[in-house]
């Protein structure tokens, strides 16, 4: 059993995919640990994404994600984080599979609908960011 951090983005919030993002997980045999809706600040998001901070996306990106509302979840199931970065597609919607989450929600590679924890350690970085132990059950 593992566990990893997703993100639903502020562009899919906008398009009101929460609900359709959420099934397809739960239709994937993944379990949501938690969930809670969050509006980022700029420095939040610039916390979250600190790996970046040198990339030259970095201000590009942390300005989309306190654009607006996301939500922040922790699926749980076996080999989660594998799973989950297969129903998000490639990182770029353009290069992304035929019937992932990106190929059908995302518009650019800066606005790509989700976000999934790449590596066990970063998932355990990233869940500690936004969720107490006691809010994973
Ligand atoms: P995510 O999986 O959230 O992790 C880092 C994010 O940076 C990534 O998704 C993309 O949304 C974003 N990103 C990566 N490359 C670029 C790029 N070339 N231009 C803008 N944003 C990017």
């Amino acid at each position: 059993m593992q566990r990893t951090l997703s993100i639903i983005k502020p562009d899919a919030v906008k398009k009101n995919l929460i609900g359709k993002i959420v099934a397809r997980f739960e239709e994937e045999g993944l379990r949501i640990a938690a969930m809670r809706k969050v509006h980022l600040s700029k420095r939040e998001a610039e916390g979250f994404y600190a790996v970046h901070a040198e990339r030259p996306f970095f201000g590009e990106l942390t300005d989309f994600m306190s654009s607006g509302p996301a939500v922040v979840m922790v699926l749980e199931g076996d080999n989660a984080i594998l799973r989950n970065r297969e129903i998000m597609g490639a990182t770029n919607p353009a290069e992304a599979a035929e019937g992932t989450l990106r190929k059908l929600y995302a518009d650019s590679i800066g606005e790509n609908a989700v976000h999934g924890s790449d590596a066990p350690e970063t998932a355990a970085v990233e869940i500690d960011y936004f969720f107490r132990a006691t809010e994973l059950n």
